[in-house]
């Protein structure tokens, strides 16, 4: 097999916040692999913007650094180079007058533009505002916009209505990072790219789906935005919620922006309100070596959950009665994140009661080590009866597909997107919104009961409550990190 590169037409990226964080650790190594891979073709640009005095060279020191910090296997000291003739940097204020008309002038008429805002969404009216007045935003141009889009409906309303007044929602590019993540996608190859799964894909013959994001990571530096956040707001409404789409979807006809779109907004549109003995929250505690999560926000009497386990169901013909089983938290035993459909027994067991109970399960393993898993139940080799046991047909991608499952990051992919003006794997306006709808009770629930996250200790599978929540049903979690 051999990768194909589609070709784009050259760009300038524009990138708001240009020496912050998540351009140092993501985009900026994704713009240098899409570099290395031939995609940034020649009068293309990065141009890096901030409030700091640093002129080309200096962001280009920046730059470098970044690279050589963030990159898994850094490039050759001449491919950076060559990449960093192609980087510059303008000095703004964004929230006053100076350096718009500097980046009006470098701005070259006719190329394709995208503004990627990588700031507090406490910004994004006043720079798309001033985007328009400096005459910067044309029919070409795109915006991309980070998450948290919002911190309620409310907020997230007035956010699209601010960015509507400067931009058409197809000039709109909301990231959702997980949206780009190969095995997410693998997710809608292998409903709707075989026909022995899509039959069975409903409450008819699955019993339930659990869905797992398991990270060993602690909150680190973002303290501050995580204690407003939590996991409920940092993972579930977008990235748990994401997920949970594409798995309950109905197959969309094309694969194109709005349709793929219209179909995960009627997944939201018809999730339950989530009952409160159904949602489990839990705060890591401290461990050998590390903080516990009061600690690494500096609150002691932080209320914020770390951990979030819920049930929920989605209301449609297709669904009704089958319980989505969600869970997400830091801190917790191993990083793993898997999807798992688990499918009802056989009707009736030709093998007699000593035979156990045995039933399908697929499970999608997003990361580490993607891959997917179907248990089948045979026969127990050897003399003595037929005894059944149940064994994985594992296909994991390294192994099947070898260096071809080196899979760009999702950042490389999605910024690739915007380039090409694809919005499939973006958020529209009222997906967002209604995935906001849905989750803003349940946290107006659990404000209004004054509730308090469990204690959890750090590196294990989360609170035992969580292990109550599924198995009050007569289920189990699958483990997290095997
Ligand atoms: C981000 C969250 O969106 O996703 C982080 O804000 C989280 O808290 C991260 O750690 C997880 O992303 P990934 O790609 O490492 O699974």
């Amino acid at each position: 097999m051999v990768s194909r590169i589609i070709p784009v037409e050259a760009f300038d990226l524009i990138i708001f916040g240009g020496t912050g964080d998540l351009a140092r650790r993501k985009i900026l190594p994704a713009l240098f692999k899409r570099f290395c891979a031939g995609q940034m073709p020649s009068p293309s640009r990065v141009i890096g913007v901030a409030r700091g005095d640093l002129g080309d060279a200096g962001y280009r020191d920046e730059v470098r650094a970044a690279l050589k910090e963030h990159l898994d296997v850094p490039g050759d000291d001449s491919a950076i180079s060559a990449f960093l003739q192609q980087i510059h940097y303008v000095r703004v204020d964004v929230l006053g007058e100076d350096g718009w008309q500097e980046l009006a002038d470098m701005l070259e008429p006719g190329r394709i533009r995208a503004f990627y805002l990588s700031v507090g969404p406490s910004l994004f009216g006043d720079i798309a505002r001033r985007l328009q007045a400096a005459g910067l935003a044309d029919s070409e141009s795109r915006i991309v916009v980070e998450k948290p889009f919002g911190h309620d409906l409310d907020s997230a309303r007035a956010l699209n209505r601010e960015l509507a007044g400067y931009f058409d929602e197809g000039q709109i590019y909301r990231i959702d990072h997980y949206l780009g993540k190969e095995t997410v996608q693998n997710l809608m190859a292998v409903r709707f790219g075989n026909m022995l799964f899509e039959p069975l894909w409903n409450a008819q013959y699955v019993d339930h789906i659990q869905i797992t994001v398991a990270e060993t990571v602690g909150v680190g530096g973002r303290g501050a935005y995580y204690d407003r956040a939590g996991a409920m707001r940092d993972m579930m409404q977008n990235h748990l919620m994401q997920l949970l789409c594409l798995i309950a979807m109905e197959p969309p006809a094309k694969f194109d922006p709005d349709a793929v779109r219209d179909e995960k907004l009627k997944v939201i549109r018809a999730l339950e309100p989530v009952q409160p003995h159904h949602i489990i929250r839990g705060q890591y505690t401290a461990a050998d070596g590390v903080k516990s999560y009061r600690e690494d926000v500096g609150n002691d009497r932080s209320k914020t959950e770390s951990f979030i386990a819920i049930k929920t169901h989605v209301s449609n013909w297709r669904w009704a009665g089958t319980p989505f089983y969600l869970r997400t938290g830091k801190r917790l035993k191993a990083r793993d994140s898997q999807i798992t459909v688990v499918f009802k027994d056989a009707p009736h067991s030709i093998f007699g009661p000593d035979s156990g109970r045995h039933n399908n399960e697929l499970t999608i393993q997003l990361q580490p080590d993607e891959g997917i898993t179907l248990d089948v139940t045979i026969k127990e080799p050897g003399p003595g009866g037929m005894r059944l046991i149940d064994v994985p047909l594992d296909m994991s991608f390294a192994e099947a597909l070898g260096p071809e499952a080196d899979a760009p990051d999702a950042y490389e992919r999605l910024i690739m997107d915007v380039i090409r003006g694809n919005q499939t794997l973006f958020m529209r306006n009222d997906e967002v919104e209604a995935a906001w709808a849905w989750t803003d009770p349940i946290i107006k629930g659990w404000e209004a009961r004054g509730d308090v996250p469990k204690p959890y200790d750090s590196f294990t599978n989360g609170p035992d409550d969580a292990s109550l929540l599924i198995r009050r049903d007569g289920r189990e979690w699958r483990s997290i990190g095997q």
